[in-house]
Order: structure tokens, then sequence, then C-alpha cells
């Protein structure tokens, strides 16, 4: 069920779509008595973890509604896709996705819905009117909350609802919520994006920064303990730049101190932390507090100052690496990851050897990277000087290649060695073990005699894996 007695029923945005919801809920009944089981539904979720958080709450909403999530492999009665379009690619796998639920005569026929940054861009929400007839409900990210009130619609008037907002408005609290996951909970503490990179297009459909209120946070982060959650990980497009639009200086440290006094939680994670202003007091809360994980994700996109500048991000290569530096300084065992875009319009030989250099000097854990997409809309779109695609991939190929070796280096380290890990649940890798991460986030699977989910436990490291780490767990009380 949802988080039911954890929502705030007082704002009116909100409490509008309650009353959707218990419209909906009776509709859901009457069908559930007629036909013996309650209707169904599908969240299908794509992109970033600020989306898998939202494909929770449009969860969370449906229960709330009365559906039952369907069994795997069964065509459920709603199904809601939460899309992406930070890539071309992202979207090319929507359209194909949306193409094989078009109904054949006599097939059943499900309600789709969709919402999703993709809804946020006019061009997709015409396509999808005019050649997705079999989409009955689109919606876009900034009034996802309405999705009760946009089902009713589509019940009880049997037309397509079509309804994207083009602007944010405030940030709505109480939405219902089912999370996926025991141990470990995302929380957003912030929407939007104001930094305009130029080849993204984030800030165009997620709209300008809003930070959720600290009280807020605090509260929802006390109810994650109380229902047994062990793990946070805050979102946010850019994290260090909490509290910014509240007036507020240094309001992301401070609210991590808030977050550390939490009992039961025994880990806060973050993401993501733009390199331009990363602050001196989150290098000291990350060194003062226990709970904050030794571990940044920290996209530096390219290693060439002259490509950082047509990026508009805002720092220089030599400033990433002085960083990266300062922090190592500050606290030795921490680990990075990273983003790289490959293949920026004008990247030369030399702007590319500038990305591998940094690679090799910071020697990341792990680089998430990808090739450059053309956004419509963004600056980058505009440059004339488009890197032709097979140096493009090949470049990208010799990159892939020498993160890679990194990785298996810096995992090999482990080997023989005892490590904390919180552990999750049953491993997706292999299910006859037990999956986790450090506090540094490596992921572990590992063997146990029994099942330890939730608790922190020791493992020994037996194999490196190229991504990931074999082990084994010492038992409470012995020592490796
Ligand atoms: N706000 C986060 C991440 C946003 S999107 C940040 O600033 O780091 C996640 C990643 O997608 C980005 O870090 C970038 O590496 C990649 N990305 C964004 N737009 C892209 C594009 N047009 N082509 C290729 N990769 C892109
Ligand atoms: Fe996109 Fe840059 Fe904002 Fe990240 S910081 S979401 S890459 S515009
Ligand atoms: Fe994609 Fe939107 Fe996230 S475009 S990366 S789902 S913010």
């Amino acid at each position: 069920m949802a988080e039911r007695k954890a929502l705030q029923r007082n704002e009116e945005l909100i409490q509008k779509q309650y009353v959707y919801i218990d419209k909906v809920r009776e509709i859901t009944g009457e069908k559930a008595n007629t036909e013996g089981r309650r209707p169904t539904y599908d969240v299908r979720v794509f992109g970033c973890q600020m989306n898998e958080l939202e494909s929770e709450q449009l969860a969370g909403m449906l229960d709330e509604m009365g559906f039952a999530k369907a069994a795997p492999g069964e065509q459920a009665d709603v199904i809601v896709f939460d899309t992406c379009c930070v890539r071309e690619n992202a979207e090319e796998k929507i359209y194909g996705h949306l193409g094989l639920l078009k109904p054949s005569p006599g097939e059943k026929k499900s309600i789709i819905a969709i919402t999703g940054c993709m809804m946020q861009q006019p061009h997709v929400v015409e396509k999808i009117r005019k050649s997705y007839h079999h989409v009955g409900i689109v919606f876009g990210t900034h009034n996802l909350y309405t999705f009760p009130e946009l089902l009713y619609r589509h019940l009880t008037q049997g037309k397509r609802v079509f309804d994207v907002w083009d602007s944010e408005g405030q940030i709505v609290e109480g939405t219902p919520i089912t999370r996926a996951e025991k141990v470990k909970a995302w929380v957003s503490i912030m929407q939007g994006c104001n930094n305009f990179c130029s080849y993204c297009i984030v800030p165009y459909v997620r709209g300008r920064e809003r930070s959720r209120k600290k009280e807020d946070i605090v509260d929802e982060v006390k109810r994650l303990a109380e229902a047994g959650y062990k793990e946070i990980t805050l979102l946010g497009q850019n994290v260090n730049s909490y509290g910014n639009d509240l007036g507020k200086t240094d309001a992301f440290a401070d609210l991590l101190y808030a977050l550390n006094d939490i009992g039961g939680i025994e880990r806060i994670r973050f993401t993501t932390s733009h390199p331009k202003d990363l602050s001196d007091s989150l290098i000291t809360a990350i060194k003062e507090l226990p709970k904050l994980c030794e571990h940044l994700h920290l996209p530096f996109q390219s290693g060439s100052t002259r490509i950082l500048k047509e990026m508009n991000r805002k720092y220089t290569k030599e400033q990433y690496l002085a960083l990266v530096d300062r922090v190592r300084g500050s606290i030795p065992d921490i680990s990075f990851t990273t983003d790289i875009i490959v293949g920026f319009p004008g990247e030369t030989e030399e702007d590319f050897e500038d990305t591998l250099d940094v690679v090799r000097k910071v020697r990341f854990d792990q680089a998430f990277t990808f090739l450059y997409s053309k956004r419509t809309g963004t600056r980058a779109a505009e440059l004339e000087n488009q890197v032709p695609e097979d140096v493009k991939k090949e470049r990208f190929l010799r990159l892939v290649e020498l993160q890679n070796s990194i990785t298996a280096e810096i995992n090999r380290t482990y080997e023989g060695k005892t490590v904390e890990v919180l552990v999750e649940g049953i491993s997706r890798y292999n299910e006859t073990m037990y999956t986790g991460r450090t506090r540094n986030y490596k992921l572990i699977n590992f063997t146990s005699p029994e099942d330890l989910t939730g608790k922190l436990v020791q493992v020994k490291i037996i194999r490196a894996w190229p991504f990931w780490l074999e082990g084994t767990v010492i038992p409470e009380g012995e020592t490796s």
C-alpha cells in the first residue's frame, strides 16, 4: 500500500486530487465486484532516478485508486509510461514500446497513459496525437500529481485527454507513493535546473530550480526511518544549488547536518553535484558526518577546456582536476563516478585526448559514457560542426575500454579485503546471492547462510568481476 498515513492533505492542490482518487476508487471497486478481480496497472519507467522516484508516485496514486500491480507478463488494464528525452535513443525506445501496444482487432485494449520529460516537448505531443491513437492520456512533468483527475476524466468521458502544462508551478507535497524498495529510498530535494548546459534538454522540460522546504524533507526522511528504511539518496539535477531559490546560502550542507541526526537512517547519498558549485562546506560535511557516504558523482562531461566553454559548464579542465584533488585531500578514501559526453560539436582528436587524460588522472570507479545526441531546442543543436557518427563511435569505444580497465584495476584491489555492506536483498545477477553496496558505492554480491536484508554486515571479498565484487558474509562476532 502507499504511505497513506504519511500524506499531508492540507494543501489545496493535492486535496483536489484526493477527491478524484476516491472517485476512481469507486469505479475500480465496482469493477472488482463484477469481475472478481481488481483492475491492474503497470508503470514503465525510463530515464534517471528522478523518474524512478516519480514512477513510485504514479504507482502510489494507482494503488490509492484501487488498482493492483499487474503480475509479470500480464498486460495490465492501465499502462503508464514515464518517459525520458535526454538523448534521441531514449525517445526512440518509447516509440518502439508504444508501437508494440497498438491493439489488433479483438485484442485486449489497455488504457495507455504517457507522462515524463518527453511529453514536455510540443512536437512529441503532436506526433502522439496524430499517429498513436491508442494512447489515451498525455500529461507532463509539471502536472504529474494531477494524474487521478486525468484518469477520472478519461474513464468517465471515454475521450483522449491531453494536459501538459508549459510552466512549472509550486512543488506539491503529499502525492501518494508506493516505493519499489524496502531498504533504500529516493528523496527529491529540488526540481528543475538553471544551468542550461548547451547540449541539455533537461532545463526545458523540467523548468527552473525549485527547492523543497527543509522541514518537508526532514519530515519525509523521519517517516522513512520509522518505516524501516536505512539509506536515502537525495535527488536534484544539481543538489549543490539546493536552497538558492529560497534565498539561502550553504543550504545543502545545512540540510545534510539535519538529516544526519535522524535516528534509524544509516547512510545518506546524494546526486547530482555540479563541479562549478561544489562548496567547501559540502566537503566538510562529507568528512564530518558519519552517515554521509564517501562517494561523489561528479560529471565532468569533457576534459577539454575549450569544449567545456562551448558546453557552458563554467569550469576548466584544470579546475575540475584541482577540485578532485581538494576533495581527496580532505577525504582520502572517497570514490568518484562521472558522466562523459563524446562527440560534442567541434570536438577534435586533441579535445578528446583531454577527456582521456582526465579519466587517467582521476581514476573514476565508474563512468557513464554517452554519445553526444542533438536535442532540438538546445543551443548546441544550432552548431554547425557536428562530429561524424563513425568518429564519435570510435572515440566512444576507446573511452569505454580505458575506463573498463581502470574499473577492473580498482576492483582487483578489493580482493581479500573486508568491506561494510548494507544488504538490499537477493542479487539480480545470481539468485543464490544477496546484494548491497559499500559506502563508496561498490556493488557487492555475496553468499550468506541467512537473509540479512536491511542490515549492515561485513563481507570478505573473494573475487573481482568487471562491474561488481563477489564475497562472503563474515558472521557477526567473527573477524576476517
Ligand atoms: N543534472 C545532471 C544529469 C543530467 S542528464 C548533471 O548535470 O550531471 C545525465 C547525463 O546525460 C548528463 O550528465 C550528460 O552526461 C548526459 N547528457 C545530457 N544531454 C545529453 C546529450 N544531448 N547527448 C548526450 N548525453 C547527454
Ligand atoms: Fe542538464 Fe547541465 Fe542541468 Fe545537468 S546541470 S540537468 S547536464 S543543464
Ligand atoms: Fe531524462 Fe528527464 Fe531525467 S530527460 S534524464 S528523465 S530529468
